[in-house]
């Protein structure tokens, strides 16, 4: 007796790079009357018309989702745990963002307590926001990272992270030494690394914080951990890529600091790279190692304006992250709006972005970045369904919007200027559903 389930939506995904010479427009798929049969175990086995599909999948359940829109589960590649409680400081450079506001909240994460707290308020905002995978900056403790992947796994989420390492430049209670450095990271994938969706993402917090006998002892972790991740910080702010440089003399330039290690391949992603020389994207294209581009982060500790169209030329994967806790908020949405008016500010050296490079930003090129993409990152029959659907409020602008809109594209330009949380009405990672009508509950033991 088939337990598949057979959803009915509007939805859009984005199976083909709109960056691509050959993308056509709009450059995303979009169906108003889609049906996708999903399996007990949570994979798509079918795709089509609903008028097709249903009559094919008799005995399938049919959920009717035309109410809302149905987006493929958001993709975040670079979002900080700890930092949940220091959103909104605003008015600060990177530098001193960092001493005043994040590395004294981030020391309170040394009290497992504490981190359970913060786990709980951090995995909640990532559902709020829609969010279903992320690629998670952790703590500096590894009680708060066991703290942080029991928590997301209540929840079945998708989340690559690991201990933050740094042995220089921070404050004392977050330094530690080579060899404990790989200790910790080594005991915490012995209990993560492939545990349900879990993965480990070994993490110098970033060159300025980290000498190279860490970043040595961290390539040893890489290569003591099958299908680990590799991320940390590259030139984000002209400041810290100058101590960077003195700190690095040997080192061409700040990438090298992390290529010399041999860190950068396609299982890394960097976050910012606001301020690359045109050698650092050859390299980083050349290993197809990932910037995670974190446009409200890069705007609110005025670091910059993020080089897309350079990226894209060199041909230097991007994704988004929020950056939470210099990041503005959790919502991707506003990520992808953020790097629209980023790029619209840089006049003709921006790269102009159209409502389906936002939706491949915030989805599919994270799945990429994150090596998911035969997984997820859209709805094609044999990915997991990973989902959200957007039901905005009656009356809201975004509700006003969507039902005047006069295409799809104008519709899914609404969407990435007017969504937020409160229009994320349901979630699914994998088939389950956590969020249902805004309220989020967790898996049944077992699942
Ligand atoms: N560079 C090193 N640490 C951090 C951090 O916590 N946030 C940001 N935006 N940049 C960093
Ligand atoms: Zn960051």
């Amino acid at each position: 007796m088939s337990t598949s389930l057979l959803y009915r939506a509007r939805a859009y995904d984005t199976p083909h790079d709109p960056f691509t010479e050959a993308a056509t427009e709009p450059g995303f798929r979009y169906d108003d009357d889609l049906g996708l049969v999903v399996s007990d175990d949570g994979v798509i086995t079918a795709r089509g018309p609903f008028s097709a599909v249903a009559p094919a999948h008799p005995d399938a359940a049919v959920i009717d989702l035309r109410a809302g829109i149905l987006l493929p589960g958001l993709v975040d590649t670079h979002v900080h745990f700890p930092q949940v409680r220091v959103i909104g400081a605003l008015g600060m450079p990177l530098l001193e963002w960092l001493e005043k506001c994040a590395l004294p909240e981030e020391q309170h994460l040394a009290s497992r307590a504490y981190a359970e707290t913060i786990a709980n308020e951090f995995v909640a905002g990532l559902i709020a926001a829609g969010t279903t995978t992320s690629l998670v900056f952790g703590s500096h403790y590894a009680s708060a990272v066991d703290a942080l992947f029991a928590e997301a796994a209540r929840f079945g989420l998708r989340v690559t992270s690991g201990l933050v390492v740094s042995d220089r430049m921070l404050p004392e209670p977050l330094l530690t030494t080579p060899e404990r450095a790989h200790a910790e990271a080594m005991e915490l994938a012995s209990r993560w690394h492939g545990t349900g969706r879990a993965r480990y993402a070994v993490t110098p917090r970033f060159s300025l914080s980290a000498s190279d006998p860490v970043l040595a002892a961290c390539a040893a972790v890489m290569a003591d951990l099958d299908g680990a991740f590799f991320t940390s910080h590259v030139n984000e702010n002209p400041a810290e890529v100058t101590t960077v440089a003195g700190q690095f003399p040997d080192r061409s330039d700040y990438c090298d600091t992390y290529d010399h290690h041999g860190l950068l391949d396609a299982r890394a992603v960097l976050a910012h790279n606001v301020h690359p020389t045109g050698a650092e994207l050859e390299v980083l294209a050349a290993r197809r190692t990932a910037i995670a581009h974190c446009p409200s982060s890069n705007s609110a500790l005025g670091s910059g304006l993020f080089p897309l169209r350079e990226h894209v030329a060199a041909g230097v994967p991007v994704a988004l992250g929020c950056d939470v806790g210099a990041g503005t908020g959790f919502s991707l949405f506003k990520e992808g709006l953020q790097a629209y008016f980023v790029q619209r500010l840089l006049g003709p050296v921006g790269l102009p972005l159209a409502p389906a490079h936002l939706l491949h930003l915030s989805t599919s090129a994270g799945a990429a970045a994150l090596g998911l993409s035969d997984v997820i990152g859209d709805f094609e029959v044999g990915k997991d369904f990973d989902a959200i659907c957007l039901r905005p409020p009656a009356g809201t602008a975004l509700d006003i919007g969507l039902r005047h809109a006069g295409s799809p594209d104008e519709a899914l330009g609404k969407v990435f200027a007017l969504a937020g949380d409160a229009d994320v009405a349901d979630v699914w990672v994998g088939g389950v559903q956590i969020a249902s009508g805004g309220f989020v509950r967790a898996l049944r033991p077992g699942r």
